[in-house]
């Protein structure tokens, strides 16, 4: 559950993707391996329904492919290099299905799965992943998030033991979802980009009950910034990183209390 993660969580963005090429098994196993909290990817169907893990709705700038995710099937992605375009370190890296990362590190780290419905009538994703997290028994091991709010609600209807963020869109339709229309959406997070974060946001959502988690953060002034305002967690593509910028901190804050109590003998 989400409310086991610590404060201020360290969450791989895309997998330790500083150090190795995004949303692949080489990323989310290097962020384990770095002890980052949780790791987070993104989640898409192959034109013959696989969940496959990938941020863009085209493979073009992270395989050495072309064409939509959405028309290819398993093979053909399967097909493609999804490493040599970061590095050659990593020739033959390949796009992983969302089971491959919950055989892999499922039972390792927290994982926060993004849904990339793109409409309404996507649900057959939603459906998708919630039978694969059921086949796995990861429902107590995952937060989703998605900018839809219909995969958010499917989601919990399918799985309504599962933690849920939500990632609210700029203008008119994040500012209903963020006022009228939460109550209606069942979400224990929020996900905001970090330049949005201010002291009033955060203590908004905290009286709502609800954790704030900032995007995405790979400098130590951000990260300081951000601990200072109270924030619950951040995504960054940087975990050793953040966690060291952290433990930095938290080291000066018990040192602090350590000499107020000495001062108060
Ligand atoms: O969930 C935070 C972040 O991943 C959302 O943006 O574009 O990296 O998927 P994006
Ligand atoms: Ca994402």
């Amino acid at each position: 559950m989400l409310a086991h993660l610590p404060k201020p969580a360290v969450i791989a963005h895309r997998g330790a993707s500083a150090y190795a090429p995004e949303n692949t098994l080489s990323a989310f196993e290097l962020a384990v391996k770095q002890e980052a909290d949780a790791i987070e990817l993104d989640v898409r169907l192959s034109a013959d329904g696989h969940i496959i893990v990938i941020h863009d709705n085209t493979v073009n700038r992270t395989t050495n492919g072309k064409g939509m995710v959405s028309d290819l099937s398993l093979a053909a992605l399967k097909e493609l290099d999804a490493g040599s375009v970061y590095d050659d370190a990593f020739h033959g890296e390949k796009i992983p299905t969302l089971a491959e990362v919950f055989e892999t590190v499922g039972k390792k780290i927290f994982i926060n799965v993004e849904l990339k419905n793109e409409t309404i009538f996507s649900g057959e994703l939603t459906e998708k992943v919630a039978q694969c997290v059921r086949e796995h028994n990861m429902a107590s091991r995952v937060l989703f998030s998605s900018y839809n709010l219909f995969a958010l609600r499917q989601i919990d209807k399918l799985l309504p033991e599962t933690s849920k963020g939500l990632l609210p869109n700029k203008g008119l339709s994040g500012f209903m979802v963020r006022t009228w229309l939460r109550e209606l959406i069942p979400y224990q997070s929020v996900h905001i980009p970090s330049q949005y974060v201010t002291q009033g946001i955060i203590d908004n959502v905290h009286r709502q009950g609800r954790r704030l988690l900032a995007y995405t953060v790979n400098h130590p002034a951000d990260i300081q910034r951000l601990i200072k305002l109270g924030i619950d967690g951040i995504f960054t593509d940087d975990p050793l990183l953040a966690l060291r910028t952290i433990a930095k901190k938290q080291g000066w804050f018990i040192l602090s209390q350590k000499s107020v109590d000495t001062f108060s003998y």
